[in-house]
């Protein structure tokens, strides 16, 4: 593992409280619209999640009536996982501790942009998925429009002291461009030999549209709450009713747009 590795492991750990009281209740909807794309019915599936975090996309998995093992080499995410019956291993996405053919699906969600080398993420869940199972990842498409809050926060925190760390400058300028377009994710897909790959758009609307709930969901991101944790209680929640103020009190809906590879093993 890099130090740029070590370090993203290391914001995800911190981050995992903030995590969960924001950012969770974004991702869960990207999940489900993520499980939508599944090829293969879940009903019934064993599921792996990979680069699980909070385990968002297993509750809708379960939910859906399968059965999710949760993998994230950040082990503090798992620990927030809302599924009481289940359990997360801690284990890096490119070398996971399954057998081959072990599950029906696996998944990732906005999980493969945070490695360098996401060719091997992706031959891993080849490797781990049963022939004729699906693989099913989501990514950030590199041209989206970010909704105005993300800004808003980011400056806030500007104001405040903060600059964006190495390890997230360089998953902007470096690893999200490998799978933030439909054809770099294509490509990818067809060097892991991920059998009738195909990426699709997605636009999801998560309908949150809270000044807070919007606030909590950019504060809560990695690369933002380890900044955030070490100040004190009254610059923190200073920062927060500024952000809070100055996203307004009538804010776009959060809509996010995501790629979606659909794949077989
Ligand atoms: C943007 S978060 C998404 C979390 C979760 N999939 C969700 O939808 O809420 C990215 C996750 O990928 C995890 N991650 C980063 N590098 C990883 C690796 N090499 N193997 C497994 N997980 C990794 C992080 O710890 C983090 O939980």
């Amino acid at each position: 593992m890099s130090d740029l590795e070590r370090d993203t492991r290391a914001a995800y750990e911190h981050a995992a409280t903030a995590w969960a009281s924001g950012p969770d209740q974004v991702y869960g909807h990207l999940a489900a619209a993520l499980l939508d794309h599944c090829p293969v019915p879940l009903d019934g599936a064993r599921v792996l999640d990979v680069g699980a975090g909070t385990g968002v996309l297993g509750d809708a998995a379960v939910a859906r009536g399968a059965r999710c093992v949760d993998a994230d080499v950040a082990v503090d995410m798992l620990e927030h996982q809302h599924g009481r019956d289940r359990r997360g291993v801690g284990a890096d996405g490119r070398s996971l501790p399954f057998r081959g053919g072990s599950f029906d699906v696996v998944a990732g969600n906005c999980s493969l942009s945070h490695v360098v080398d996401p060719q091997r993420m992706l031959a891993d869940a080849v490797r781990v998925t049963r022939a004729g199972g699906a693989i099913v990842f989501s990514t950030f498409p590199t041209t989206a429009e970010s909704h105005p809050a993300w800004a808003v926060v980011e400056a806030v925190l500007a104001e405040h002291g903060y600059a964006r760390p190495r390890w997230y400058r360089h998953l902007k300028h470096a690893s999200e461009p490998q799978v933030g377009t439909q054809d770099a994710l294509a490509h990818l897909a067809r060097s892991a030999d991920v059998e009738a790959a195909h990426v699709a758009h997605a636009r999801v609307e998560t309908g949150v549209d809270a000044p807070a709930a919007l606030a909590d969901w950019r504060l809560g991101m990695a690369q933002h709450a380890a900044f955030v944790a070490q100040l004190s209680a009254q610059r923190r929640d200073a920062i927060r009713a500024t952000a809070i103020e100055r996203i307004g009190n009538d804010p776009a809906p959060l809509d996010v747009d995501l790629l979606v590879l659909i794949g077989r093993a």
